[in-house]
C-alpha cells in the first residue's frame, strides 16, 4: 500500500508511459476510464511523459473519439485541450497480429518522442494495457499483446475488469489462460470497490485506532452486515445481468472484498502481498454459503406500474429465475470471529441507494442501566461517505433518560474542502505506481468463488425460484426478519 505522500515522486520515476485502452469505443472507457485519466492529468498525477491510445474496432475519427471520451468528464477545465493532445485513437481488430504490430510501431515512436522530450533523463518505460472489453475477448487480446506488443525491456501492466469467470472452474480456466501470457505481478484485476475512498479507509480505521483494534472480535461484536442497495433496476444491462445475477455481479466480488478487509488479521506490513495474504487467509476460513441461510428475490413492476419488472426487460430470458436480490449469512471459522454472523445483502430496484457496513456490538456484560440499546458502528461507503457510532448517552436536560445518539463523521461536513476522488482514478494511479494492494490476487479470487460456487450451482441446477418483490420496496418477504433469524441482529 502506497502512503499518499509518496505518489508524486513515485510517479515521476516512471516517466515514459503509454496507456493503451482496448475497447475505447465502449461504455466503461467513456464513463470511467477516460474521465479518471483526465482527473489524474488535471491533478498532475500522470507521469510527466504520458501518451494515451484508444483502440477498438469501430472506425472513429479523432473528432468523434474525443467527443466520446469527453462526454462524461464532469467539469472539463482549461487544460482539457492539453489532455486531448495526449490522446489518439486507432481502429483495428482484437485478433489480428498485424494490427497489433502496427500499434507496436506507433508505441515505439511515441516512446522515442517522449524520450527526446525528457532529454534522455528517464528512469523507465511503462506500458499499460487496459482491457475495457467484454471478458470473452480477454484471452485473445492478452495473447495478441504478448506476441506483438509486449516488450521485455519495459514494464508491462495488464488491467482487467470483472467478471473473472462465472464460477470457480471457469475463473480458474480464465486465470490459467491469461497466466500463459502475463505473470501475476503484471496483472491488475480491478474491483472498483477497492478504489472507493471509504473502502480504502477501512485499513486506517481498523489498524490505526487502538480502540477499534481492541474490540474487533467475537468478544465484543455480535454481528456484521454488509449491504448494497440500488434504486435502479438493470436499465438496459439485462442481457449481461441475466447471465450473472446479483451474487456474481456484486456479492462474490465487491462485497467479499469489503468483508475480507473488515475481517482479516493485521498484516505484517503495508506491503501489497502482506495485505493480500491476510485477505486470502480470512476467506479460507469461510465455509461455502448455503441455500438454507440465503434469501433470493427478483423485482416485479413498481406498485404504480411506472417502473418495469425485471422480466419486462426484453433482453432478459423469458421466465428467467435470475435473482436481482440476495441476502446470505456467512460464518468465519477462526478464533477472532467464530459465532459472529456476517450478513451480506445486495439488491437492485430497492427503496434506497446505499452501500454500508454495519457492525453491531454485544450487550454490556454487566448492565447498570435497564433496556440499553446496542452500540453500532456504521461505515457508509456510498453515497455521502460517513462513519458514525451509535452511542448511548443521557438525554440532555433535566432527565435521566438514555438515548441512542451518534458520534458522527460525515465526510461532506468534516472534509468540505477535499473532493472524494473517483475510484477508477485511484486505481489507475495504483497501476502507475505498481501498487497491487487494491487489486484482487488470484488466490483471493479463487477463495471467493469457492465460497459461492456450490450455492450458485444449486440455484442454477435446481432452477430455484426467487421470491418476488416490488420495484422500490425493501426486498422480498422475509427480508425484514432475516437479520434477526439468521444474523443475530437485535433491534
Ligand atoms: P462494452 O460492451 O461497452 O464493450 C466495450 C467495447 O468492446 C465495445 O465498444 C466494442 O468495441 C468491443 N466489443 C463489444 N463486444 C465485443 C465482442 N463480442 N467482441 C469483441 N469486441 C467487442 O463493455 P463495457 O465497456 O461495459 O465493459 C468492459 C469491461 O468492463 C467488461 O469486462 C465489463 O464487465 C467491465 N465492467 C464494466 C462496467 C461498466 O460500468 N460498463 C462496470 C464494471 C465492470 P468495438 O466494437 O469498437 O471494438
Ligand atoms: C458493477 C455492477 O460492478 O457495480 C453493477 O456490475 C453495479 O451492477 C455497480 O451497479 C455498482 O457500482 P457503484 O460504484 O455504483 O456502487
Amino acid at each position: 500500500m502506497t502512503v499518499f505522500e509518496e505518489y508524486p515522486s513515485m510517479i515521476k520515476k516512471q516517466n515514459l508511459t503509454t496507456i493503451i485502452v482496448f475497447g475505447a469505443s465502449g461504455d466503461l472507457a467513456k464513463r470511467k476510464t477516460f474521465p479518471a485519466l483526465y482527473e489524474l492529468f488535471t491533478k498532475k498525477l500522470l507521469p510527466k511523459h504520458t501518451r494515451i491510445i484508444g483502440y477498438a474496432r469501430s472506425p472513429l475519427n479523432r473528432e468523434d473519439f474525443l467527443k466520446r471520451i469527453k462526454q462524461y468528464i464532469k467539469s472539463p477545465g482549461d487544460d482539457i485541450a492539453a489532455f486531448e493532445e495526449l490522446c489518439e485513437y486507432r481502429s483495428g481488430e482484437y485478433g489480428k497480429p498485424d494490427d497489433f504490430q502496427q500499434m507496436h510501431a506507433r508505441v515505439r515512436e511515441l516512446e522515442g518522442e517522449m524520450d527526446t522530450a525528457s532529454g534522455g533523463k528517464n528512469c523507465g518505460v511503462m506500458r499499460i494495457y487496459y482491457l475495457a472489453l467484454p471478458p470473452t475477448t480477454f484471452v485473445e487480446v492478452a495473447g495478441n499483446i504478448k506476441e506483438n506488443l509486449y516488450s521485455n525491456d519495459v514494464t508491462n501492466h495488464l488491467v482487467i475488469e470483472k467478471p473473472f469467470g462465472s464460477d470457480r472452474d471457469s475463473s480458474k480456466v480464465l486465470g490459467g489462460q491469461i497466466s500463459k501470457y502475463f505473470r501475476e505481478e503484471e496483472i491488475f484485476r480491478t474491483d472498483h470497490y477497492l478504489g472507493k475512498d471509504m473502502v480504502k479507509n477501512l485499513m486506517a480505521l481498523r489498524f490505526a485506532n487502538t480502540f477499534y483494534d481492541a474490540v474487533w472480535n467475537k468478544e465484543y461484536i455480535s454481528n456484521v452486515q454488509i449491504t448494497f442497495k440500488e434504486k435502479i433496476g438493470t436499465q438496459g444491462r439485462g442481457g449481461y445481468f441475466d447471465e450473472f445475477g446479483i451474487i456474481r455481479d456484486v456479492i462474490q466480488n465487491h462485497l467479499m472484498q469489503v468483508l475480507s478487509i473488515i475481517a482479516m488479521e493485521t498484516p505484517k506490513s503495508l506491503d501489497a502481498e502482506d495485505i493480500r495474504d491476510c485477505k486470502a487467509a480470512v476467506l479460507k476460513c469461510i465455509p461455502p454459503a448455503t441455500l438454507d441461510e440465503t434469501l433470493l428475490g427478483q423485482y416485479t413492476a413498481s406498485e404504480d406500474g411506472s417502473e418495469p419488472g425485471y422480466l419486462d426487460d426484453e433482453t432478459v430470458r423469458k421466465g428467467s429465475n435470475t435473482p436481482t436480490f440476495a441476502m446470505t449469512t456467512l460464518h468465519i471459522d477462526n478464533d477472532r470471529w467464530r459465532g459472529v454472523p456476517f450478513v451480506v445483502k445486495a439488491g437492485k430496484a430497492l427503496e434506497d441507494a446505499r452501500v454500508s457496513v454495519r457492525i453491531q456490538f454485544k450487550d454490556m456484560k454487566y448492565p447498570l442501566f435497564p433496556n440499553m440499546a446496542r452500540n453500532e458502528l456504521v461505515i457508509r461507503i456510498s453515497p455521502a461517505e460517513a462513519i458514525y457510532m451509535k452511542t448511548v448517552v443521557k438525554e440532555p436536560g433535566l432527565t435521566n433518560n438514555l438515548a441512542l445518539s451518534e458520534l458522527d463523521l460525515t465526510y461532506q461536513d468534516r472534509y468540505t474542502h477535499i473532493p472524494i476522488p473517483d475510484a477508477y482514478a485511484s486505481l489507475i494511479l495504483d497501476v502507475l505506481g505498481t501498487d497491487h494492494s487494491n487489486f484482487v490476487r488470484a488466490d483471493e479470487l479463487d477463495e471467493s468463488w469457492r465460497i459461492f460456487t456450490p450455492l450458485l450451482h444449486q440455484i442454477d441446477n435446481e432452477n430455484i425460484t426467487p421470491l418476488p418483490y416490488r420495484f422500490g420496496s425493501r426486498g422480498p418477504e422475509g427480508e425484514s426478519n432475516f437479520l434477526e433469524v439468521f444474523g443475530g441482529y437485535v433491534k
